[in-house]
């Protein structure tokens, strides 16, 4: 199955793709990872990408579709993927139709800025393997310690309430359009992300059964 994960910052898409590939045993091509890997990485790529991210700014269109083709040429992708964090504009959507790409399911993750700006508020992150945590809602057994690998967990740089601000409004001028253009082609279910980590996985997981 080829699913593409759709919603806010912060509306839990990095989450949930972790519970669904787990699942399903699909791998799940998040192009928040690998920005940021390059970044860590001082390569090129990621120094251009690095200004954007850092303003809470989309990355242009013509490196994102770069970054997918050839992550989705991979072998792993080959029996079905998630794709959390991408397309995020028509543009990248359009150009993944060109690929060839197939999607059979879009999932909308509809939650309400409001709770975006706390979880994001909240939300720490594993300076060594990604992995993400929540003070209050997933904390990490011993404070600011990944359960993973024993790294040191930090605030992402973007989640700065001023940063989380300028992604919201990048959400909802250049994602959101998305949620039409998934819907005129009958590929669109959306689920509610209000709920807790467990009863959100429930209902995603329905909703790609259904
Ligand atoms: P990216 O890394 O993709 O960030 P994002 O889309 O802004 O999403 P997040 O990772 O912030 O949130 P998420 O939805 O995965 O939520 P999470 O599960 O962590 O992109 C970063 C940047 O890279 C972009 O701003 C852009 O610059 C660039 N970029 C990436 N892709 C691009 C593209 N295609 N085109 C252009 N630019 C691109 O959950 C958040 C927190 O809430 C966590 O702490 C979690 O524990 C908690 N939580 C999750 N679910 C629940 C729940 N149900 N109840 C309570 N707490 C919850």
């Amino acid at each position: 199955m080829n699913i593409i994960l759709l919603g806010a910052p912060g509306a839990g898409k990095g989450t949930q793709a972790e519970v669904i590939c787990d699942k399903l045993k699909i791998p799940a091509v998040s192009t928040g990872n690998i920005l940021r890997a390059a970044v860590k990485n001082g390569t090129e790529m990621g120094l251009k990408a690095q200004e954007f991210i850092d303003k809470g700014a989309l990355v242009p269109d013509s490196v994102i579709i770069g970054i997918i083709k050839e992550r989705l040429a991979e072998p792993d992708c080959a029996n079905g993927f998630i794709l959390d964090g991408v397309p995020r504009t028509v543009a990248q959507a359009e150009a993944l139709e060109q690929m060839g790409v197939v999607i059979d399911k879009v999932v909308d993750l509809e939650v309400a800025d409001e709770i975006i700006i706390h979880r994001l508020a909240g939300r720490r992150v594993c300076s060594a393997c990604g992995a993400s945590y929540h003070v209050e809602n997933k904390p990490s057994r011993e404070p600011d310690r990944c359960d993973r690998c024993g790294g040191a967990l930090i605030i992402r740089k973007d989640d700065a309430p001023e940063t989380v601000k300028g992604r919201l409004k990048a959400y909802h001028e250049l994602t959101e359009p998305l949620i039409a253009f998934y819907r005129e082609r009958g590929k669109l279910v959306v689920v509610e992300g209000h709920e807790s980590i467990a009863d959100t996985s429930e209902l995603l997981l329905k909703a790609l059964e259904a």
